[in-house]
């Protein structure tokens, strides 16, 4: 199949590329190397280094790639980002899906519209846990409204105008190629500063939890939507919690130092508990969180040490 992947140069756009080109697909990638890297992107993989905001280069690429499938994964991903300048964040995150969302509907032959959504970031702070996909969202930040609001596009361009679409609401992602720059991940981050021989910070007491996600299972996820006849809205997540401390102490184990962690006062507006259900991606698609958080995190350092 034709597939592009909004976003290929990132974190796990480069991945999910691996993968699908690994299928035998032909994949295009439309990517602005904003915040992803080039070094990232599979040589197999087609690039249009352009902005998903640029309508006329964006028609031009889907008139000549014709995709069948779309993957959007090119997003202003940074919370901190989104409160201070939410002009930008709705910019990209909304104004950019819609031109990406105009363009597929263009495309006679289209299947499927993957979108990746925030699980973290939607739900607010609720104290449903695992939170299923039927608690009703309450973003506290931007970056969760613009995300929410690029979900309620796709069920009207899907009642109207036939889109297939599935969204996936991602737990904490992480994994090899997570920009530790970005700020959300908090695993490449402390990974960085070992390495660097700097003493990772937690913000607050370090009970804060979340609910982190290995890559491999997220591009599972995307393919397994990909191939099976589902729609609408997903988590993908372990239904699992780990704090930031567990976290430190799984990175010391891996790192084998004598490591020490430094605690700074806590974000605003920072939630305590997130932890998403993914019950009914696994009840309709069979597809299961593979990787343990412990394992994970072993694999991930490894990475970044061999890339250091
Ligand atoms: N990493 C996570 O934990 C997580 C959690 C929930 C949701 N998500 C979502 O998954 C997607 C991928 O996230 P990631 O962690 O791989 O981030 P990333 O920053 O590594 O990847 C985003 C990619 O999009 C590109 N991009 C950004 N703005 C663009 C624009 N205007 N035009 C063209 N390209 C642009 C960047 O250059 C980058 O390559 C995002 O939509 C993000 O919101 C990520």
């Amino acid at each position: 199949m034709n597939i592009l992947v909004t976003g290929g140069c990132g974190f796990i756009g480069s991945h999910l590329t691996d993968r699908l080109l690994e299928r035998g697909h032909r994949v295009s990638v439309i990517d602005n190397l904003s915040t992803g890297n080039i070094a990232n992107l599979n040589k197999k993989a087609v690039l249009y280094k352009i902005d998903i905001r640029d309508d006329e280069n964006v028609g031009q690429v889907f008139d000549k790639e014709q995709p069948e499938v779309v993957f959007h994964l090119a997003a202003q991903i940074n919370v901190r980002k989104s409160e201070e300048d939410p002009y930008l964040d709705t910019d990209i995150n909304i104004n950019g899906s819609l031109k990406i969302i105009k363009n597929f509907l263009r495309v006679e032959r289209r299947k499927k519209f993957v979108f990746a959504s925030t699980g973290g970031a939607i739900y607010g702070d609720t104290d449903i846990l695992p939170t299923p996909e039927t608690v009703e969202p309450f973003p506290l930040c931007p970056y969760g409204i613009s995300k929410l609001a690029v979900e309620k596009y796709l069920f009207y361009f899907s009642m109207f105008y036939n889109l297939k679409f599935v969204v996936l609401r991602y737990g904490n992602v992480y994994g090899p190629r997570q920009n530790a720059q970005a700020e959300a991940g908090v695993i490449s981050i402390f990974s960085n500063n070992i390495l660097d021989k700097k003493t990772p910070v937690i913000f607050g007491d370090g009970e804060q939890t979340r609910d982190f996600v290995y890559i491999d299972d997220i591009v599972n996820a995307n393919i397994t939507v990909m191939d099976n006849d589902v729609n609408g809205i997903f988590n993908v997540g372990t239904g699992k919690e780990t704090s930031v401390n567990q976290v430190f102490d799984y990175l010391k184990k891996a790192s084998g130092l004598n490591l020490n962690k430094r605690h700074a006062e806590p974000r605003k507006g920072e939630i305590k508990r997130s932890c998403i259900s993914p019950a009914k991606l696994i009840r309709l698609t069979g597809w299961h969180p593979s990787v343990e958080i412990k394992e994970g995190i072993s694999k991930t350092f490894t990475w970044f040490k061999g890339s250091y």
